[in-house]
């Protein structure tokens, strides 16, 4: 059924062409997905190809106060694309050309749906790579990266996609374009708009072009994989790698559940103990060799009561594989449980780790609730995926606590409510008071560059009650979802 005006939809016909835009009930249901938890049926998705399409379907947009919510991939995690107030779905993924590759000017100009493996295949011919290396990296767009800020594995070493974004090219939500930053790789000049943009999830204008700054490919990598008893040992391990000091490309930690998760699923024997490091260093080949000995040695140390280190690309892709397998092997734990996106990627500081996880343990045992706790500890940021019960309301009651008191001692201990993913709606609560002093300033500069609240509205600092609603899961309860606000679900 389409909602949405029929002068509207004619608008935009005239804009992108008949083939561009669709209306069908199938289509409008599976973008009202991401990877999140939620879902809201959009009233149109638009295919634009061209920056001038985007800028016309956003001033039509405002024009006609519809809601309009840009997507790339569809990978993000806490419901950044999808539209809770309906509208307009603007996918991106068909302006996917590398406008530019300057590899003696050590940059690159891409349109927002350009996939990251895509990218790193066309760099890696010449030598480079663009290293922020996402969980989702064979799916996920760099105009996606961009908006939230993204990042994964190797952040300890290469950073997060802002350190590589030199300018933007971005249709505010007037409709007008304008480029932020330079293709130089200093740039002090007035204020950093590109900055700004970063991490903005789709909330201040669409990302319509990117440039990006890439990294020499390191020559040599190679692995340790250290098994240990306890995960506090796991955890004070990497504190002691990086104080050293000794600079990892990667630290993949992996609790019990999430070993049990993966070697239940994959064939790769995995120890079956506490805690796992995956521990990686890259660079020139005899430095690789050289460090490798003192990573062995600092994790025999930290307590690991086996260590393998191996420099095999066959044996380091299984590790890596096993460990990508993460997230899909958690819903195979236990028969009634999915793993959910709810408290899912803070980031503490590195030596806060072992009390981190050892809170969250305790806290999953207060509340009843499964807690699967892996991710990127070299930098400090970590993944806690839990596992509920979709269609028991006491199970997403039980979750909903325990991520409280989760992201309560992530903040108590100087951390962060998300890391890598962004806020959208499932950290919009716990984000609001870790920011508490500089909400009005992020609200005043989104009624500035957008008076009619068009762009991805209902969000982050705008998001009121509890993550529990708008869910994809059908009715938990009789009479359709318990959610307070209105839902596709009733
Ligand atoms: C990962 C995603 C969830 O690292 O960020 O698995
Ligand atoms: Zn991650």
């Amino acid at each position: 059924m389409v909602h949405m005006k029929k002068e509207i939809v004619d608008e935009i016909e005239g804009i992108v062409g008949r083939e561009r835009y669709s209306t069908d009930t199938a289509d409008l249901y599976v973008y009202g997905f991401d990877a999140s938890i939620h879902h809201k049926t959009p009233d149109i998705v638009v295919r634009p190809t061209t920056t001038a399409q985007v800028s016309d379907i956003v001033k039509l947009a405002n024009k006609t106060l519809t809601p309009i919510v840009p997507r790339g991939a569809g990978t993000a995690m806490c419901g950044h694309t999808v539209p809770l107030k309906g509208g307009i779905i603007l996918d991106l993924t068909a302006m996917n050309k590398i406008k530019e590759l300057r590899i003696e000017d050590l940059y690159c100009v891409v349109e927002p749906g350009v996939v990251y493996d895509a990218l790193n295949s066309e760099l890696g011919k010449r030598g480079f790579w663009f290293p922020t290396t996402p969980g989702s990296a064979e799916a996920c767009t760099i105009g996606g990266m961009v908006a939230t800020n993204a990042s994964g594995m190797r952040a300890i070493k290469y950073g997060a996609t802002r350190d590589y974004v030199l300018g933007l090219e971005v249709v505010l939500p007037t409709g007008e374009v304008i480029h932020t930053g330079t293709r130089t790789l200093k740039n002090s000049s007035g204020y950093q708009l590109d900055r700004l943009m970063v991490g903005s999830e789709g909330t201040l204008g669409v990302i319509t072009e990117v440039t990006l700054r890439f990294a020499v490919k390191p020559r040599a990598s190679a692995m340790t994989l250290a098994a240990f008893n306890s995960l506090v040992d796991a955890g004070q391990c990497v504190s002691n790698i990086i104080a050293k000091p000794l600079l990892p490309s990667a630290i993949e930690l992996m609790d019990s559940v999430t070993i049990q998760a993966v070697n239940k699923c994959m064939n790769v024997g995995l120890p079956d103990c506490e805690a796992i490091c995956m521990i990686e260093v890259d660079g020139h080949p005899a430095a690789v060799e050289e460090e490798m000995k003192v990573v062995e040695e600092i994790a025999r140390k930290s307590g690991a009561f086996s260590t393998e280190a191996s420099s095999d690309k066959k044996r380091i892709s299984e590790w890596t594989q096993a460990r990508k397998a993460i997230l899909p092997s958690l819903s195979r734990y236990g028969e009634k449980y999915v793993s959910v996106a709810l408290a899912d990627d803070m980031s503490v500081p590195i030596s806060r780790i072992p009390e981190a996880v050892e809170a969250f343990q305790k806290i999953a045992e207060a509340n009843g609730v499964i807690v699967g706790t892996y991710g990127h500890s070299a930098d400090g940021n970590l993944h806690t995926k839990m596992l509920v019960e979709p269609y028991s309301e006491e199970s997403w009651k039980a979750g909903e606590r325990a991520v409280g008191q989760i992201y309560d001692k992530v903040l108590e201990l100087g951390g962060t409510v998300t890391g890598e993913h962004g806020v959208s709606i499932t950290k919009a609560p716990y984000m609001q008071k870790e920011r508490r002093d500089s909400l009005g300033a992020m609200r005043a500069i989104k009624r500035a560059l957008d008076p009619n609240d068009i762009m991805n509205p209902g969000k982050i600092f705008d998001w009121e009650g509890s993550i529990i609603s708008h869910l994809r899961y059908p009715a938990f309860t009789e009479g359709g979802c318990s959610c307070s606000q209105t839902c596709d679900q009733g």
